[in-house]
């Protein structure tokens, strides 16, 4: 599997190296004479994202610009520096290097932090299916960072752990789902094994015993034997704190009976993006070695068709023992989930649950690729979540639970629906998390529906097209930062 910065290493050296990166604002004066010239001529004049490489020339120099200075955030200079990789490898620099201390407004720690996640953002590609495979020429990037280079190399290799965590998920998600198979998803949870982390797989058979009897109904209808996969990273030994990752793991949703057209399930091996972004999030936790305790859980299946699948209008069980009226067998993801919520609730008992879903298509109508729709019991903890997104450039937005959303997911013949037929339309993203809460047992949860972020039908930004990695870097930063 790749690893964030294989082929790129960042480190930190005393005077230049290769060619010499250049930053320059909109508004404010170079003490590089040329770069006010080319400022003049209206050739770079600094705005965001603007790159403008002079490689060739003797002193070998790429000026890259930040745009406004007043304006200028850490997420400008995360894309900023993934677009002056791409232009190092299009230029075929194989050496480059960056003062640190020419950034203004921001310390050195915060700054190496964004250009370094940037610069290995530029690095990622799915290419295993490819049999001519792109050749990078950059091989080194150094940071000139005075007094500060104890810090800035620790950072380098926390962003690299993390963004190797990110990278996994991109991976794991852009597999088609003919090798994605439940099996592989457990199989690269036990990778993690090497790492620290605690890993149980349970079959067919075990599940049956736990009485997971929504998951079971789901992974019916497939060839494909369903596994609940348990991961555990203990990196607090002596608090009893622990916080639950729970991911939607379908490693192919056809929609089952209530089956999707070709164009809306060509995608559908990404329907395992929550549980990817749980492993990703575990890889770079233990690799860190971050001090809290953390419990993952996925319940791994794909959503089939065949003379044994639950058909539309069955009425099933859940290890909860509430009873679900199936209006949609394509409202699966909130089956696997409802007994795998209440399976950490009730075994592990954490302080809190944190549950990453590709669950409806309405959060993407709501919110569109950009912002990842929460559902909580917590509005604390929700804030908490969005703040963590905002600050690692994940955007998060907490949506409205109240009891008439609650309503709408009560049954007649049932406990409760997995989807409303007839009259009651509309709010899908939310109903979808009103559901969920019924298997929580008051646990303070956060539920994020990442159907839109998790997987991009074209690049945008520093994220490629496909699968995305979000939201390991909002999961890894909220568990490190909690206080
Ligand atoms: N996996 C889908 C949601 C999805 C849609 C993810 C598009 C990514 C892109 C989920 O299982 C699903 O099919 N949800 C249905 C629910 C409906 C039947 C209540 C949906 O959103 O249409
Ligand atoms: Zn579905
Ligand atoms: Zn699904």
């Amino acid at each position: 599997m790749k690893k964030g910065g294989d082929n790129l290493k960042i480190t930190t050296v005393t005077g230049k190296l290769g060619t010499f990166v250049e930053v320059a604002y909109e508004d404010v004066k170079s003490s590089n004479k040329k770069i006010e010239d080319l400022k003049k001529k209206k050739v770079f004049e600094g705005k965001k994202g603007q790159v403008f490489p002079n490689v060739f020339s003797d002193e070998s120099v790429i000026y890259l610009g930040l745009g406004k200075k007043a304006e200028s955030s850490l997420e400008d200079l995360r894309l900023g520096f993934c677009k002056l990789g791409a232009e190092l490898n299009k230029s075929k620099v194989d050496k480059a290097s960056f003062d640190l201390g020419q950034i203004k407004g921001l310390t050195v720690e915060e700054a190496a932090e964004a250009i370094v996640e940037g610069l290995l953002q530029s690095e990622y590609s799915f290419d295993k299916f490819l049999s001519e495979k792109k050749e990078r020429s950059l091989k080194e990037f150094a940071l000139i960072t005075k007094d500060k280079d104890k810090e800035v190399k620790a950072i380098i290799k926390e962003v690299t752990s993390v963004i190797g965590g990110v990278f996994l998920a991109r991976d794991l998600v852009n597999e088609p789902a003919m090798y994605m198979t439940p099996t592989a998803l457990a199989n690269a949870a036990k990778e993690l094994e090497k790492l620290g982390v605690e890993v149980e797989v349970h079959g067919q058979k075990e599940i049956e015993k736990l009485g997971m009897k929504a998951f079971l109904a789901v992974a019916k209808g497939s060839e494909q034997e369903p596994k609940l996969i348990i991961m555990k990273w203990n990196g607090d030994k002596r608090s009893k704190d622990k916080t639950a990752l729970v991911g939607k793991g379908l490693t192919y949703d056809s929609g089952g009976y209530g089956i999707k057209s070709t164009g809306g399930m060509v995608d559908m091996h990404s329907d395992m993006a929550g549980s990817a972004s749980v492993i990703g999030a575990f890889k770079a936790l233990a690799e860190n070695k971050v001090k809290k305790n953390v419990v993952g859980i996925i319940a791994a299946c794909e959503n089939m068709i065949s003379g044994g699948a639950y058909k539309n209008g069955d009425i099933i069980s859940s290890m909860a023992g509430k009873s679900i009226h199936i209006g949609s067998t394509d409202a699966e993801g909130r089956l696997t989930l409802a007994d795998a919520l209440y399976y950490i609730a009730t075994k592990e008992k954490p302080n809190r649950i944190i549950d990453i879903a590709t669950l409806t298509g309405a959060v993407i109508g709501a919110l569109g690729g950009i912002t990842t729709g929460i559902v909580s019991n917590d509005d604390d903890f929700a804030y908490d979540v969005v703040r963590a997104g905002n600050e690692v450039g994940e955007p998060a937005w907490l949506l409205p639970l109240n009891d008439k959303y609650r309503d709408m997911v009560k049954g007649t013949f049932s406990d409760l629906l997995n989807s409303q037929v007839g009259s009651a339309k509309g709010g899908g993203a939310i109903t979808a998390g009103a559901f969920l809460e019924n298997f929580v047992e008051d646990t303070p949860w956060v539920h994020m529906d990442i159907a839109g972020t998790s997987y991009n039908s074209a690049a945008e930004g520093y994220l490629p097209k496909g699968g995305t990695g979000v939201p390991v870097k909002t999961l890894y930063h909220y568990i490190k930062t909690r206080k």
